[in-house]
């Protein structure tokens, strides 16, 4: 079931446009339908042209069962996008299965995806349906598309286009009716030249490529969030922080926000901690420190992700794991961290480090 708090419920009945005119309305926060705050997991958030063009692509690749992939930096909203696809489309009410191809281990990877039989392979003790079977009527996100490994791209292709497969140690074809959307903060098109993602694939993935701007180039869209995040925060700390002030507002808009909404919303979340009175107290001082820190012009996507990672790990001396780790200022998974870092090549970055300081080093390993 769709609900208001959504973006989806409206904008499926009403058009491209008529929807995103009503985020508008939506400020500060009651929903259209119930007129009472929300503060929906899956909302999105955004008055800027490039959002609303984004949002209109969305509206009117969603109900058709296309492919879809999503590009875009670390934390512009790849996933939330995804999420928004299958709740406009007519799989709404079946699973949305999600599979992260960098969190998996390339040789599981497979199985996790076609599923396996008993025996298949050693420690294949049951029988395992997989992602695809899993996601049946519904829809497969693969987020991290370009980790998956090029053998595995074969098999992914042939799905994508007969929608058959077999499970692991099975000789018998599965049939499935699935949509998916994939996404990446990768330069797919780059690693194809590279050879290291199989062109047949990238072209069948981007029937329908939706790239997601950076928040630096949609900066209109800074105070909205910044609000929607503050308010959010407050609720759930149960606390009374309503006033960003004018000169923090200005420094954000500034800023470049290498991680991009993420970011903000960490930003905000420790600025709600911090506050002790209904002004929102972080100091704008953190964004200047950290303001052109980052060099953009002739960045791929993948030096501004790695940049931004080594920043993170550098601000808190190398620790990964734990509350006030890395894995946890940038919101992902300490898992998702790691592996990510090992394939930014981050790891020897990480040894360099170590061999000039052992504090570090122990900082790093402890994680
Ligand atoms: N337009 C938006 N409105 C509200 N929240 C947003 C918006 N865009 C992103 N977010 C929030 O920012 C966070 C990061 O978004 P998301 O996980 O979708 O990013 P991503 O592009 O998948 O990042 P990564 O490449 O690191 O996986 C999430 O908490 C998400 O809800
Ligand atoms: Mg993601």
């Amino acid at each position: 079931m769709l609900n208001a708090s959504t973006i989806t419920a409206d904008s499926a009945l009403s058009g491209a446009t008529g929807w995103i005119d009503k985020r508008h309305d939506l400020r500060p926060f009651p929903t259209a339908r119930t007129g009472q705050p929300e503060h929906g997991q899956h909302e999105i958030v955004g008055s800027s042209r490039a959002i609303r063009s984004v949002l209109d692509q969305i509206n009117v690749v969603a109900p058709t069962d296309s492919t879809v992939l999503i590009q875009g930096e670390t934390g512009t909203g790849k996933e939330l996008f995804a999420q928004a696809i299958h709740r406009l489309s007519r799989r709404q009410n079946s699973a949305l299965v999600t599979l992260n191809c960098a969190a998996i281990p390339g040789g599981l990877l497979e199985s996790e995806l076609f599923g396996h039989e008993r025996g298949a392979f050693t420690g294949a003790m049951t029988q395992r349906i997989g992602r695809f079977e899993m996601a049946n009527g519904g829809t497969l996100f693969l987020d991290e598309i370009g980790d998956m490994p090029l053998d595995l791209q074969a098999k992914l292709l042939r799905v994508l286009q007969e929608q058959t497969f077999e499970r692991l140690g099975s000789t018998r074809t599965s049939r499935v009716n699935v949509r998916v959307v994939a996404a990446t903060n990768r330069d797919l098109w780059r690693m194809v030249e590279q050879k290291e993602f199989r062109a047949d694939l990238f072209y069948r993935l981007s029937v329908f490529p939706i790239s997601l701007p950076p928040l630096r180039d949609r900066a209109d869209d800074i105070p909205l969030l910044a609000q929607r995040f503050l308010a959010k925060f407050a609720e759930r700390m149960n606390k009374v922080v309503n006033d960003i002030p004018a000169e923090t507002m200005d420094a954000m808009l500034a800023y470049e926000w290498p991680g991009n909404v993420r970011e903000l919303q960490n930003f905000i979340e420790h600025g709600v901690i911090v506050s002790r009175g209904p002004v929102f107290e972080m100091p704008a001082v953190q964004l200047q420190r950290q303001r052109g820190g980052l060099p953009r012009e002739g960045k791929t996507l993948e030096d501004a992700t790695r940049a931004h990672i080594l920043q993170v790990l550098n601000d808190t001396k190398w620790v990964v794991g734990g509350k006030y780790g890395a894995a946890a200022r940038l919101g992902i998974a300490r898992t998702t961290l790691l592996s990510k870092m090992r394939r930014l090549g981050i790891e020897s970055a990480a040894d360099d480090l170590r061999e000039r300081s052992t504090g570090r080093h122990q900082a790093f390993t402890s994680a």
